[in-house]
């Protein structure tokens, strides 16, 4: 099996490792996640930056996992590849025997050799069987989902997973010809999308199939529901001072992410006690301001990379946490009484919302770049 290594550039990898470098470097044995194995390149890169971390792969394709086995063979002695589907990390790392981890990268979506596979049905640009799904044993196929799904259900798949403004007429094309016979070719899929779609709206956008197929893959694979089960999960297992960084091409995905982490960076506590409750203090600290964009020279490297969405964040100590809000709660009170009248100008004191080191989870903090 070729290691198909030259076709594949792994996106944002120096910000990947750079985000990961204090979490995996630090001293003796760290253990490291890559949740979307893929065809290992951001994994391979982990493992030769850190000699004594253990990564631990998954993958729900198991096509990825041989090409990933092949490309790790010289790290064998320090990794575990997985055919799993994230969401199922917990179970994977109970029965491998690591109660906890020190980093995790979820790089979400399909990777180029699912695109560049002629037999897999992901691509529009290429005839095959309507199939699409990243694990080929077991689940629906997008053959099923497009032969069987009701007009409503159609619909809300293309317009909510593909944000195509098109999604009833779509839905409508495809009712109608399967009432000729089944539809069972990307090809023919990708005609009946360009044919429903009004030809002034067919010049913009990229090829008209395009929102239509990403739809498809996502409610195959049910993308959105295990990512959403995963995040909270991983997080639960990072180590105090652990890393986790995702990687999102999809609005619904970044926006899973930033939720995730918004319910972790944030205070549970009362805002005007000076100290934390035990328990009720930010867990975790955003380590990217708001969402990372990929430079334009990553992106004209890499076309794969346009649409990424980076965030990260790192797992607080609770003692440090609780001083932060102790500080924070002095600097409140600063600013509460310069804004008191005749006791200094109303103008000079910063939002607090906007104080340093406060964990309210806005998208404006972060250890940035
Ligand atoms: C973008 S690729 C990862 C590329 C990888 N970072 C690299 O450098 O080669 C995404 C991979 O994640 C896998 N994947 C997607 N969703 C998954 C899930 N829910 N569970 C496990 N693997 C998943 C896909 O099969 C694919 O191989």
């Amino acid at each position: 099996m070729g290691e198909l290594r030259g076709t594949h550039v792994p996106v944002l990898l120096e910000r990947c490792l750079e985000l990961l470098a204090p979490a995996l470097g630090r001293p003796g044995r760290t253990v490291h996640v890559d949740a979307t194995l893929g065809l290992a390149g951001h994994a391979e890169a982990v493992l030769e930056a850190h000699p004594d971390t253990v990564l631990i792969g998954l993958d729900r394709d198991t096509e990825a996992l041989a090409h990933a086995r092949v490309r790790l063979a010289r790290f064998a002695d320090r990794i575990h590849l997985e055919h799993a589907v994230y969401d199922e990390l917990p179970e994977v790392l109970d029965r491998l025997g690591y109660p906890a981890i020190d980093g995790i990268l979820f790089d979400l979506g399909v990777s180029s050799l699912q695109l560049d596979a002629p037999d897999r049905g992901f691509a529009y640009a290429q005839d095959a069987p309507l199939d699409m799904r990243m694990d080929q044993t077991r689940g629906v196929t997008a053959e099923e989902v497009v032969n069987t799904y009701s007009h409503p259900d159609l619909a809300r798949v293309l317009r909510v997973y593909g944000e195509e403004k098109f999604a009833g007429k779509i839905a409508s094309a495809i009712i109608r010809e399967r009432e000729r016979a089944p539809i069972t070719s990307s090809a023919r899929l990708a005609e009946l999308v360009r044919e429903s779609i009004p030809a002034p709206a067919r010049r913009t956008g990229g090829h008209p199939a395009k929102r239509t197929f990403q739809a498809l893959r996502i409610e195959v694979n049910r993308e959105l529901a295990a990512l959403e089960t995963a995040l909270p999960a991983a997080l639960d297992k990072l180590t105090v001072g652990g890393r986790m960084v995702v990687l999102s091409y999809h609005s619904l995905e970044d926006r899973l992410t930033k939720q995730a982490l918004a319910d972790r960076v944030r205070s549970k506590g009362p805002v005007d006690l000076p100290v934390e409750l035990p328990g009720s203090g930010p867990t975790f600290r955003l380590l990217s301001r708001g969402a990372e964009l990929p430079g334009e020279a990553e992106v004209a490297a890499n076309p794969r990379a346009a649409s990424v969405r980076l965030r990260a964040a790192e797992r607080l100590d609770p003692e440090a946490a609780r001083q932060g809000r102790t500080d924070r709660e002095r600097y409140r009170r600063r600013v509460k009484a310069m804004h008191q009248p005749g006791t200094g100008s109303p103008g000079s004191g910063k939002d607090p919302r906007s104080a340093p080191g406060d964990g309210n989870g806005t998208d404006e903090e972060g250890e940035g770049t």
